[in-house]
Formats: structure tokens, sequence, C-alpha cells
């Protein structure tokens, strides 16, 4: 047998799908305090698909995008002891190699077992969007049971997150999605709103009377964002999560979104916009927590209490096709690519 070779995707510069190419090389070794992983599902978020088509403050090209993965251990560093080698394990991966990549090098401590019960593809569901999610809705919004919160996007893959961990945590959740997804958000627990042939907030006041405690916008953009804060009773939370509308809008939304949340900073009606922390560096400073959380929505996927929605999968290194699928919409939860590596 030849020297194992990886292939990973590469964003080249800006652009359209086509800007993803598949690079060769031969596989690294994992340094001190690393494992090596061969990656069998890797994660496709909405922010890759941003970060390839705009330009926005972040990675530069060329990087392979991915935020996360599951895959096999293979190879331990030195000073390492857990976990073992053909251990299936999830990881976050930020940086500039991502994991779009048939076999990735991590720190070990960020490879959180899988339960054997559970799919690949549903665990790397889990793993950035539920992250995120959990700290939105536990830490920067500290939700408590009974309060009712409007979740924008809530058939997407953070949207779906915070759906059910809305639900999970006793709260009465409403919740924006294209009319072709109100039967996932109902599933999940909540009151679809139908954003494009409905005024949310109209519905919202309707539905509630007085508004509801937390809105999670993951879509931004400045009408957006005012129209959420409308959404809210007095002294509610607008917690703002992501761009989901710079797909198509790119960075011009940024300086709307940021006026928006200055002007509720000043006005006197007790609404507040808590920022949550970005997932680029929090797991990293926030290892229990990371690990902990990861556990914790395993269990709970395998228990049957909280269902990771696959939206479709891609292989690997047709990582491009998948983008297209996102840029096109209509789905409902996390795009996966899969991977099978190859020896040369
Ligand atoms: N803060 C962080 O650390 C963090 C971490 C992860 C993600 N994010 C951000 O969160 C955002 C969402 O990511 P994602 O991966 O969940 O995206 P996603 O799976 O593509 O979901 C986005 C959803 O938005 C819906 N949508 C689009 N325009 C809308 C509008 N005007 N009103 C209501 N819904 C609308 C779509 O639903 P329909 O098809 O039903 O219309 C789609 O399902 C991205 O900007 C991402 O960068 C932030």
């Amino acid at each position: 047998m030849g020297q194992v070779k990886n292939r990973r995707i590469v964003v080249t510069k800006r652009g359209a799908p086509d800007v993803l190419a598949v690079v060769t090389e031969p596989v690294s070794d994992p340094k001190p305090g690393e494992v090596r992983i061969r990656t069998l599902a890797a994660g496709v978020s909405s922010y890759d698909v941003m970060l390839r088509g705009h330009w926005f403050p972040g990675q530069k090209p060329p990087y392979t995008p991915g935020e996360d993965v599951v895959g096999i251990v293979d190879k331990l560093g030195d000073g390492v002891s857990a976990p073992d080698i053909g251990q299936r394990v999830a990881l976050w991966t930020f940086g500039d190699v991502g994991g779009y990549s048939e076999y990735i090098c991590s720190p070990a401590e960020r490879a959180v077992p899988v339960p054997e019960a559970l799919d690949s593809d549903e665990a790397v569901a889990l793993v950035v969007n539920y992250l995120t999610a959990s700290l939105a809705i536990h830490k920067t919004a500290a939700v408590e049971s009974g309060e009712r919160i409007l979740v924008h996007g809530a058939a997407g893959g953070v949207g779906s997150a915070l759906v059910q961990l809305g639900v999970l945590a006793g709260l009465d959740v409403y919740g924006t999605a294209s009319a072709y997804n109100h039967e996932v958000v109902e599933a999940l627990g909540a009151t679809p709103i139908d954003y494009r042939n409905q005024d949310f907030v109209a519905r919202i006041h309707e539905m509630t009377g007085d508004g509801v405690d937390v809105v999670f916008d993951v879509i931004g953009g400045t009408r957006q964002l005012w129209r959420s804060s409308r959404a809210l009773r007095k002294g509610g939370r607008l917690i703002m999560l992501g761009m989901a509308s710079a797909v198509q809008g790119g960075i011009k939304k940024i300086p709307g979104s940021m006026a928006v949340v200055a002007l509720m900073r000043l006005l006197p009606n007790g609404k507040t916009t808590p920022m949550s922390p970005g997932m680029e560096n929090y797991p990293a400073q926030n290892m229990d927590w990371y690990r902990e959380s990861l556990a914790q929505f395993f269990d709970l996927a395998v228990s049957g209490e909280m269902k990771p929605l696959v939206a479709e999968r891609f292989p690997l290194l047709e990582a491009a096709r998948a983008h297209e699928f996102m840029e096109r919409g209509g789905y409902a939860g996390k795009v996966v690519l899969t991977a099978a590596a190859t020896s040369s």
C-alpha cells in the first residue's frame, strides 16, 4: 500500500460554488496533543456558503471550510491517551483547515465520543448548530420556563436547534419558516409563521397579545431586525445570531444590522440586545461546557428527546453541489458531506 493521501476541499477565491476545488496531499501526522481523524461526515453551513460567495471578515482564500466533523480516530499524537484509536468522535473544527477534508488533525480534547446508536450524519448536525443554540438560549438569553420565544429560520440548522432546546426548556415557541417547512416546524413543537406571506410582527401580537420575551434572529438586515424588535414585549431581549440574508445580500447587510442594535440600546423601552459569543473561539475557551454539551445532545438524540434534522447528504468531494443546493434553498436542517477516504 502506498502512502495514504488526504483529499480536501479548498475555497480557491471568492465566487460561485465552482471556486471549490479538490486538493490531494500526503496525509499529515498529528502533532503532540492531537489526534488524527478519518472523516465520515462533515457539516455544511450557510456561513460556509456566505463566506465562499462574499467578502467577509474572517478566513481568506485559500482555506478549507467546515465547522464540524464526525469520524474515526486513526492516529494519536505524542502524549495523547484518549480517545482510543478506532473510537468514533465528533468535533468542532473552526480555522484554516476546516471539516471538508478526508482526514483532519485536531487537539485531542475536542474529540467527543459519539454513542454507537447515533448515526454519524445526525451526530454532525448536533455540533455547531446546537452549541450555538444552547449558548444563545441558556446563557445569553438565560430563558426561564414559561417564557415565549420567536425563532427565525425555524427549520434551518441553528433555528431547528433553537426550537428543540426551547421546547425542552418549557418555552412557548413560535417559528418563522416558508410554508413548505411548516410541518417540520410544527413537528419540532413550535407554532409556525409564514414569513413570506404573513406579517410576523402582526401574527405574534395576534397570538400572544403583548409580544414574545425573546427573539432569536439568524436572518439579519435592517428591516428584519427592526421588525424583530417590534415582536418583543416591553423588557424583551433580541438576540442577533447570524446573517442568513447575507448568503444573497453579502456584507452590505452588516452596517444596517449594527445600526438597529445601536438604536435599540438608545431607546428607553426596556428591550435589550445581549450579544451571544461567536463559535470561532468560545468552545476552545470553555472546553468543559463544550464537551458536556455535546455529550448531553448525543444522549438526548439517542433517547429520542431531540431530533437532529439532516436536510441532504452529498459526497465530500462534491461539496460544490452541496453549496448549490443551499443557495437554491427549500431545505430543512443540516446539509452533510459524507466521506469514504481511500489510500493510494
Ligand atoms: N453566532 C454563531 O456562532 C453562529 C453559528 C452558526 C451559525 N451562525 C449563523 O446563523 C445563520 C443561520 O445559519 P444556518 O446554518 O442555520 O442556516 P440555514 O440552515 O440555511 O437556515 C437558514 C434558514 O433561514 C430561513 N430564511 C431565509 N430567509 C429568511 C427570512 N427572511 N425570514 C425567516 N427565515 C428566513 C430559511 O428557511 P425557509 O427555507 O423555511 O425559508 C432557512 O432555513 C447564518 O448566518 C450563520 O452564519 C452563527
